[in-house]
């Protein structure tokens, strides 16, 4: 099918007129300050908690320049348990910026409201499209979902070459109707608050299923892709499995540090060659010889702020037998690892390692 954006707007703001929501308290006004109000308190907090304090801040500052006036102990008073309280800052400066740059009336130009601070791009355009009828885009977290998924744009929408692509799907679909910027604003926000959700989106619902890419992909579930989680770092630990017949060598951790007071494999220096074992280890361990030394596969665990990768070196000391049973060390039955009080990716690896029969 081809994709009309011109229908899509008409199918969202019709939607909007129909199943949208119509009776919030800064809806059905022209008054860009109740607009820009709303707006603001809405960026970082949800509708519910947003409802008293806005009919509060209003009963106190009914117009921008009786805000304007007001000391900044007044505003912060109103503002105090909404949060993110540079919001008030930046209000409190932008209505003192409108009363004297303006006239005390707000510019229906996106530009100029976007030069007020704490008014970005989306929120800019929200307050000209409510006000003044301006045909001009929003693209805040919600609606970044909605045309991230009906136009297909893979990647996380936060990176600024996918924000891009997302602006500039959201002016191919805006209305030419000025008649329609309200009920099509509020409709996209409305779509991605109640229909087009983060988790189990109601396509059945949804005005523009039709040629939702990603409905049709089957890929809602991967459309908006989450933050990239940074990469973690990684560090790589050898570890000696010493076997005397089927039992394994085991030391305890000192009480402070990772893994404090468990039982775990010997650790080994890193920075000896494949297959080897450090002198020191080996005095250490009470091995003088190392015979059928194996590297096995190495295992990965992931923490919650660095990567390990152990590496077990398997040594057979059955012929030299059991050197070493003091207070830090014991040699256990393979069959009863599951008891021993080890570290999870130590039990892991080695309950894997029994199973293949590599031990
Ligand atoms: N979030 C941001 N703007 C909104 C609005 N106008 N209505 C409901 N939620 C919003």
């Amino acid at each position: 099918m081809r994709r009309s954006p011109q229908i899509f707007s008409t199918r969202i703001a019709q939607w909007q007129r129909e199943h949208g929501r119509n009776t919030l308290p800064w809806q059905n006004t022209r008054d860009a300050y109740r607009i820009w109000l709303s707006e603001i308190m809405l960026q970082q907090t949800q509708v519910a908690t947003v409802l008293g304090y806005y009919e509060r801040f209003l009963a106190t500052c009914p117009t921008v320049r009786d805000l304007a006036a007001a000391s900044d102990d007044a505003v912060m008073t109103l503002w105090a348990g909404l949060g993110y309280y540079s919001r008030a800052r930046n209000l409190h400066k932008a209505a003192k910026l409108v009363v004297e740059k303006h006239g005390g009336v707000f510019p229906n130009d996106v530009n100029a409201l976007a030069e007020l601070p704490g008014i970005g791009r989306s929120t800019a355009a929200a307050i000209a499209a409510f006000a003044y009828d301006t045909i001009a885009p929003i693209l805040d977290g919600n609606v970044k979902r909605v045309l991230a998924r009906h136009a297909g744009i893979e990647g996380f929408p936060g990176a600024s070459a996918v924000e891009k692509k997302l602006w500039a799907e959201a002016e191919v679909r805006l209305p030419h109707a000025r008649e329609d910027m309200v009920a099509y604003t509020q409709g996209l926000m409305d779509l991605g608050a109640t229909v087009c959700t983060k988790a189990s989106p109601t396509c059945m619902l949804c005005p523009v299923a039709a040629d939702c890419k990603a409905r049709i992909d089957g890929k809602t579930d991967e459309i908006p892709a989450p933050k990239p989680s940074k990469a973690l770092p990684h560090k790589t630990q050898r570890y000696l499995l010493a076997l005397h017949a089927d039992t394994v060598l085991l030391v305890k951790r000192p009480p402070q540090g990772i893994w404090g007071g468990l039982w775990c494999l010997p650790e080994l220096a890193n920075d000896v060659p494949h297959g080897e074992m450090d002198a020191a280890s080996k005095a250490k361990f009470a091995i003088e010889r190392i015979e059928n030394a194996a590297e096995l596969a190495s295992f990965d665990h992931s923490f919650t702020h660095f990567k390990l990768t152990l590496q077990p070196l398997k040594v057979d000391v059955s012929r030299v037998g059991k050197r070493l049973e003091e207070g830090g060390s014991m040699w256990i039955a393979l069959g009863e690892l599951e008891r021993a009080a080890l570290p999870k990716p130590i039990k892991t690896l080695l309950s894997e390692l029994v199973k293949s029969q590599q031990l």
